[in-house]
């Protein structure tokens, strides 16, 4: 066992629809028709709390996608948040806000409500958006170049921190016989940059945790960059454990660079199969895979590798692709697609499956023990500082981890077992901020 001050797993759930496996909403006995149910999200954020997970998380996006398949109708994060807030108590609380949409104070005025409404949970995820489809809801004709949404990113987040600040933590008085706060210690801001004009102050008081927990998942070398300057914690994409080592080095290195001596938890997003028997854990991959559309998630595959597999037989190995360099296409998801293909030697069902559920993440398939070993491993070993879980099937997924891989996380001393804070930063092991 090891001592309670030793370093700790942070643990986060993704919550997405009925889960991350396209196919997962088709199950008979999926909860697809709660979508629009606030309670079904706040239960799922009860089981996560119950498994004394550091926080939920949700991702954003503005655009209406495929509405054939309704894994992609989700209510607004924000609102939903409120709401959950109110119905768990400990569990932190985490948004993704897109600096290409919004405006700084719009976003510092939402994200400190909601701070002070759940007692100091809430974190912000900062992204700068990816699609035109997104971009022609909010006055672009496509999205802004890349390097352009990073810029703007930057002097958003500054905007945003600022504006947190420009209440003092001491400012409010209560003096009924004087004054409600202290105009000395609520100041203007005057910022004025590139992209943004913003006064300030912020009329919402300094929140309950300085400044809620920034998170970024930047990949590029301006979001990596971006993470280092600014990220209090990050998201990351790794397919294994050379993959999240390398980044992890990367990001570490960035940061320390930054001159940030900060401790800056990386979570690589993880997907779960959980059961008592490696065999049980196979059948509900399979059960899942099962459920996808075939012709469309060929399709899908075709777009991704740019050949035409719609004649190719579903439970054969997959035919051997061309190497990335002879490759014209994005190579991101490409070489993802190799790398599967070369460890793990999958059928094309099983390769279609991969690909619905969490795409280019570490995928776990095996029981609580083989589970929370992996995880271990990496957080041993330079990869990770902990997870955001993108369970396949929801609630059964986050319910399978929670009952069956926490309790052999917390044998193993690699998690807690009540939570010791009542704010986010202190789930994370995060200072709060002194104001700037
Ligand atoms: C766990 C995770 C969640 C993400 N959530 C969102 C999101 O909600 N909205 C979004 O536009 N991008 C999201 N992204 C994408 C990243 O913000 C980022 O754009 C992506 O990792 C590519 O990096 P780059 O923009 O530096 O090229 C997410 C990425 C990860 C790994």
């Amino acid at each position: 066992m090891r001592s309670p001050a030793a370093r700790m797993l942070h643990i986060n759930l993704f919550i997405f629809g009925c889960g991350h496996h396209r196919g997962a909403w088709r199950h008979p006995q999926s909860s697809v028709e709660r979508l629009g149910d606030i309670r079904y999200f706040e239960e799922l954020a009860q089981i996560a709390e119950r498994g004394k997970l550091d926080a939920v998380f949700f991702a954003d996006g503005h655009a209406a996608g495929d509405v054939a398949d309704s894994s992609w109708w989700y209510l607004e994060p924000l609102t939903t948040l409120v709401a959950i807030s109110r119905a768990t108590e400990k569990i932190g609380l985490i948004s993704t806000v897109s600096s290409t949409f919004y405006t700084p104070f719009h976003a510092a005025r939402l994200l400190a409500s909601l701070d002070h409404i759940s007692g100091g949970r809430m974190g912000w995820n900062l992204v700068t958006s990816m699609f035109d489809t997104e971009a022609r809801n909010h006055g672009y004709e496509a999205m802004p170049a890349h390097a352009d949404r990073y810029r703007r990113a930057e002097e958003f987040a500054d905007a945003v921190l600022k504006l947190w600040d420009s209440w003092r933590d001491d400012a409010i008085l209560c003096d009924r016989h004087g004054q409600y706060a202290d105009p000395n210690k609520v100041q203007a801001i005057n910022h004025e940059g590139e992209f943004f004009l913003v006064d300030g102050p912020l009329n919402v008081p300094r929140p309950v945790q300085g400044n809620p927990v920034l998170f970024q998942a930047g990949a590029s070398e301006h979001g990596v960059n971006l993470a280092a300057q600014c990220a209090e914690a990050i998201y990351a994409v790794a397919y294994d454990l050379p993959a999240a080592q390398a980044y992890y080095r990367k990001v570490k290195a960035r940061v320390k660079a930054a001159g940030r001596n900060n401790p800056v938890p990386i979570m690589p997003g993880l997907v779960t199969y959980v059961a008592s028997t490696e065999a049980e854990a196979l059948a509900k991959q399979r059960e899942l895979d099962e459920l996808l559309p075939t012709a469309s998630s060929l399709k899908q595959l075709g777009l991704f590798i740019e050949q035409d597999c719609s004649e190719w037989e579903l439970d054969a190995p997959v035919p051997k692709l061309p190497p990335l360099d002879t490759f014209s296409g994005p190579k991101g998801r490409y070489s993802t697609i190799l790398r599967i293909i070369e460890t793990e030697k999958p059928t094309l069902r099983q390769l279609l499956g991969r690909l619905a559920a969490g795409g280019g993440h570490c995928t776990l398939v095996g029981t609580p023990e083989h589970i929370a070993e992996t995880m271990q491993h990496w957080f041993e070993n330079a990869g990770a500082d902990g997870f955001n879980l993108m369970p396949p099937s929801l609630p059964s997924g986050i319910a399978d981890f929670v009952d069956q891989v926490v309790p052999e996380l917390q044998r193993r001393g690699l998690f807690r077992t009540e939570y010791t804070g009542s704010t986010l930063r202190e789930h994370l092991g995060l200072e709060r901020p002194h104001p700037r």
